[in-house]
């Protein structure tokens, strides 16, 4: 994230000593993107943040793509997958790519072990639960309606309170703010439909300086990896930088509105290679007299559409439900169902709450998102 912050002690100056009480020094960690070019954060440990007893590969975490079909609308019912489980290991993924992968997933057990993605940033929704979840940068609560991302290369557990559900995006990229609501300095401009205000780093630190065996599992290059710490990895006693898992909650959108329709990067939200996320939230309509608040047809001639139904009556769509994904793929055309551009007008607000991702290169379907499928979705534009 664009902004600095810091947690815990750090010395006056990087990379000088930085020594504990017993006259030891803290392991400094240097952890960032790009080769030195990139945002990054200054960690301390207690101990060797290489110290691995064992490293073994686990498996191939490559989802199965169905063969490709008729290209069609597709609608999947992502309520009726009820599996509960951890927050990592129990993930369904529906959709995914080369630049990100788009699954749900309910965690109701705490993980006993740690993981971290090192092939990309993790941003995860919460529809409906609170936890928290421990990193190696601090600890960071949340509730229904937050995004949380975790940054490439974390390491991170999860403590779900409750029965949760959470959408889940894993990008092979990093995942920022829309670049246009920055400035040269990376400030969110006066136009952005939120600030640094609603954004929220980990709460506390709390640092674990304990000796033992410790089960990280990685993944990395598209596969999974266990490795074994000596130590406890969340041994930090201090980080600071630009590097760090955040919180967003989509209730802080402002939206933007306007006399006539609003195309849909004006609720952007967040942005990855290759593709954008965005919050349609509870909103007034469009105040031209004569203006049609539903959005009108359009073609996706390069990049496909998922949304993520949260609550509320979707303004566009009959016949979702709550957690429904819909994927409108680029090559054909896609709007509102039959009769929604007539009952749009003359309605002064919206309650939908829902997320979008609209990827730029095509997605593929996994294989057991097919379980999940509303055969007639295609067909529900024709009325006869
Ligand atoms: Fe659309």
């Amino acid at each position: 994230m664009a902004f600095y912050q810091k947690m815990g002690e750090v010395p006056h100056k990087r990379h000088t000593m930085f020594r504990k009480e017993d006259g030891s020094l803290y392991r400094e960690q240097v952890m960032g993107t790009k080769g030195f070019s990139g945002i990054q954060s200054i960690l301390y440990h207690h101990h060797f943040p290489t110290a691995v007893k064992e490293a073994n590969y686990l498996k191939d975490a490559l989802p199965e793509y169905e063969k490709q079909d008729a290209l069609r609308h597709r609608h999947f019912r992502t309520a009726a997958y009820d599996k509960k489980g951890d927050a990592v290991v129990d993930r369904c993924y529906f959709l995914g790519n080369e630049d990100v992968l788009i699954g749900v997933v309910n965690p109701a057990e705490s993980m006993n072990y740690f993981y971290r993605n090192s092939d990309g940033d993790e941003l995860f929704f919460v529809h409906h639960g609170t936890g928290k979840i421990e990193t190696m940068f601090g600890e960071i609560t949340y509730e229904p309606g937050d995004y949380v991302l975790i940054p490439i290369g974390t390491i991170y557990r999860v403590f779900p309170n409750d029965e949760n559900r959470w959408l889940v995006i894993e990008a092979t990229s990093a995942i920022t703010t829309p670049r246009r609501y920055r400035n040269e300095y990376g400030q969110l401009m006066e136009h952005s439909p939120f600030c640094e205000r609603d954004i929220n780093g980990p709460e506390s630190l709390n640092t674990y300086d304990e000796k033992g065996e410790f089960e990280v599992v990685t993944k990395a290059r598209g596969s999974l990896h266990r490795h074994v710490f000596d130590h406890h990895p969340l041994d930090v006693v201090g980080w600071d930088g630009y590097l760090y898992p955040w919180k967003f909650n989509i209730r802080d959108f402002e939206p933007i509105t306007g006399r006539i329709h609003q195309p849909p990067p004006v609720h952007q939200t967040f942005e990855g290679h290759n593709f954008v996320v965005c919050s349609f939230v509870p909103r007034l309509y469009d105040y031209h007299p004569e203006s049609i608040p539903a959005p009108y047809f359009h073609s996706n001639v390069d990049s496909d559409e998922v949304l993520y139904y949260v609550e509320g009556n979707f303004m566009s769509r009959k016949g979702i439900e709550e957690a429904s994904i819909t994927l409108h793929p680029s090559g054909i055309p896609h709007g509102p169902h039959p009769g929604k551009i007539e009952g749009s007008i003359g309605k002064k607000e919206t309650l939908e709450l829902a997320v979008m991702i609209d990827t730029f290169r095509p997605l593929k379907t996994i294989e057991q998102a097919r379980d999940y499928e509303d055969q007639a979705y295609m067909k529900s534009w024709v009325t006869e």
